[in-house]
């Protein structure tokens, strides 16, 4: 049911299409962009990313814009193939003209937070968005341990959604492995992105499989 999404953050940038290529039989590619204003680090923008969708079949692009102006520069991102945007609750002043903007450009839009930052600041958005992304380690940084509270995070929202008819996806960012992949599964988590765990195995094609096929 639960579904990976590799982080290209942890592949080896040297290589990058053949790097996304030995992870491709996941259905999700995640995409960290970040400005080194919103986050302490800077990565990729739509000009590289706009080869992966030239030379990569049939995956989802599942870009995370961890930036501080995502409205502005989320059109770019679609031009370059984004499928679904996510950012960051804490990015901007108002979410929901920030999520009626993204839509207008066409892709389902997904919205994010902090590890510190209360869940209950999205319930009134939460019949607003396709995707909700709950990071369970501090956003600019791959390698990190996974915080225990997102499980909550997840558990909350997995109820909301089936009290209320919800459609959202609810995904997890940060720290993932076999174990703590098993703990957000069982939490309601419907996509878990995990980049070092995947990107350090010689056989991540088994592994993606192996992780998914564990619920
Ligand atoms: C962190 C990024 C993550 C990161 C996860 O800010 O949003 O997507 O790549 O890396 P791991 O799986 O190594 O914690
Ligand atoms: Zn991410």
């Amino acid at each position: 049911m639960a579904k990976v999404a590799p982080s290209i953050l942890s592949a080896n940038f040297n290589n990058l299409i053949e790097e996304i290529k030995s992870v491709d039989n996941a259905k999700y590619l995640h995409i960290d962009v970040m400005d080194g204003k919103f986050v302490p680090n800077i990565t990729i923008g739509p000009l590289v990313m706009k080869n992966f969708k030239k030379e990569i079949n049939n995956m989802v692009m599942d870009v995370h814009l961890m930036i501080a102006d995502p409205v502005k520069y989320a059109p770019d991102f679609v031009k370059a193939g984004a499928d679904i945007i996510t950012f960051h609750y804490e990015a901007v002043k108002f979410a929901e003209p920030a999520i009626d903007a993204i839509r207008e450009l066409g892709v389902k839009v997904g919205i994010s937070i902090k590890p510190l930052t209360d869940i209950n600041v999205l319930d009134d958005l939460l019949d607003k968005v396709d995707l909700i992304l709950i990071m369970s380690v501090e956003p600019g940084f791959g390698g990190q341990a996974f915080i225990p509270s997102a499980l909550d995070k997840i558990k909350y929202l997995a109820d909301k959604r089936k009290q209320n008819g919800y459609n959202y996806l609810i995904e997890v960012d940060g720290g993932i492995n076999k174990e703590t992949a098993k703990q957000c599964i069982e939490a309601g988590v419907d996509i878990l992105v995990a980049g070092s765990y995947i990107f350090s195995s010689n056989n991540r094609k088994a592994l993606i499989e192996e992780i998914e096929n564990d619920n």
